[in-house]
């Protein structure tokens, strides 16, 4: 009996018979191959884990985005039966606390219709345990969420979608590859120059090696998610980091054990990410139909949702524990840490005003 081949074995195995691939269909066999890819084999979240995210900091988070959820649900008449899905729920951290607080409003349970969009199988055992009191069902597709309004959420989902990486050389922009370089795996340029047309207009000066990154897999996600909005009602929520504005330079990062790392090397075990580009993603949304609210950071959304008044309650209710909660606080509004980096999308159904933005 033979080992199989491990994950960079595979990697290896594949540039050499049929030449470098994308940086898009890297990050994808890293990330999300059958059975060896990052998402695939552990739980990434948490302390022993490669990183920490805002629902793992503080139940303050969940809990704002439950206020935010009943307040869109509300505004749409408080529909009898509607969709909630959840991109990339971790833990099942986030999707609890907000349930905890969105199922005080009256009818809210009852409508209720949980959907989990995950890949891992331990996150989603860690999932099932947190949200079985809510009939919680997994899907691996976006035509798979019910005929009524659908509200998403969705916490640092989008920036572990591939990416392409685009540069420009002295003929024109090509797409990064990955190959090897003296047995080693190494980036590179696929010969073949894109045709300037295929290019935004805007980047037609760019100077030599500048990057263009380029979520093709977010747009789709959200290219999906929107035209079902527009047709049945509804919102999406997106919390990541990313830029504004489409702009150049790469942002493409590894991550294990909370140290940047090598993306060419062991793949598999490090965490793949890029910054979303939300304009594109915004782009997206308003084709399908959508009204798209003013970008805001997180700190500017949690304040706005109520997080300073949050954490004197619950320091009132537990004076013990005063320093932690001003802690996790600080690390998810202030500037500094979490607050300017990350960024809240919003894209929702013509008419309805999303709390939390300007
Ligand atoms: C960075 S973690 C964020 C987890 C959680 N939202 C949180 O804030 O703690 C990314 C999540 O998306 C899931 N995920 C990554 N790629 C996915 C894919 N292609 N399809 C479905 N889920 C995916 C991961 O397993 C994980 O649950």
């Amino acid at each position: 009996m033979t080992d199989t081949p491990t994950l960079p074995e595979l990697i290896d195995m594949q540039i050499r018979t049929t030449g470098p691939m994308s940086v898009a269909t890297y990050i994808g066999l890293c990330l999300t191959h059958p059975t060896k890819g990052y998402y695939k084999i552990a739980d990434p979240l948490g302390a022993a884990g490669d990183f920490v995210t805002a629902p793992e900091i503080s139940q303050m988070f969940g809990e704002l985005l439950g206020f935010f959820l009943v307040n869109l649900w509300q505004q749409m008449g408080g529909p009898k039966k509607f969709t909630l899905l959840e991109l990339g729920p971790g833990r099942g951290t986030l999707m609890a606390d907000a349930l905890r607080v969105a199922c005080r409003a009256e009818g809210f349970r009852d409508g209720l219709d949980l959907r989990l969009f995950e890949i891992n199988p331990t996150l989603i055992a860690e999932q099932n345990a947190r949200l079985e009191a809510y009939d919680a069902k997994w899907i691996d597709g976006f035509d798979k969420v019910g005929p009524g309004p659908l509200l998403v959420v969705a916490n640092e989902f989008f920036d572990a979608l591939p990416i392409r990486q685009f540069v420009r050389a002295e003929d024109g922009w090509h797409e990064r590859m990955v190959g090897t370089n003296n047995g080693r795996r190494a980036f590179g340029l696929n010969p073949i120059p894109i045709p300037a047309s295929a290019m935004p207009k805007t980047l037609a000066d760019a100077e030599l090696n500048v990057v263009l990154e380029v979520g093709l897999a977010s747009s789709e996600v959200m290219n999906r998610l929107a035209t079902t909005i527009s047709t049945q009602g509804g919102a999406i929520l997106a919390i990541d980091y990313g830029y504004a504005r489409t702009q150049t330079g790469e942002t493409l990062q590894g991550v294990r054990g909370h140290q940047y790392a090598d993306v060419l090397d062991a793949p598999g075990e490090v965490d793949i990410s890029a910054h979303v580009d939300f304009e594109a993603l915004g782009t997206v949304a308003a084709k399908a139909g959508l009204a798209v609210q003013p970008l805001a950071t997180q700190g500017q959304f949690l304040a706005r949702m109520g997080i300073n008044e949050r954490a004197s309650a619950l320091i009132a209710a537990n004076p013990g524990s005063a320093g932690d909660l001003s802690a996790a606080k600080a690390r998810l509004i202030s500037p500094e840490q979490m607050g300017d980096l990350f960024k809240v999308f919003c894209a929702a159904s013509p008419g309805l005003q999303p709390p939390g933005f300007a």
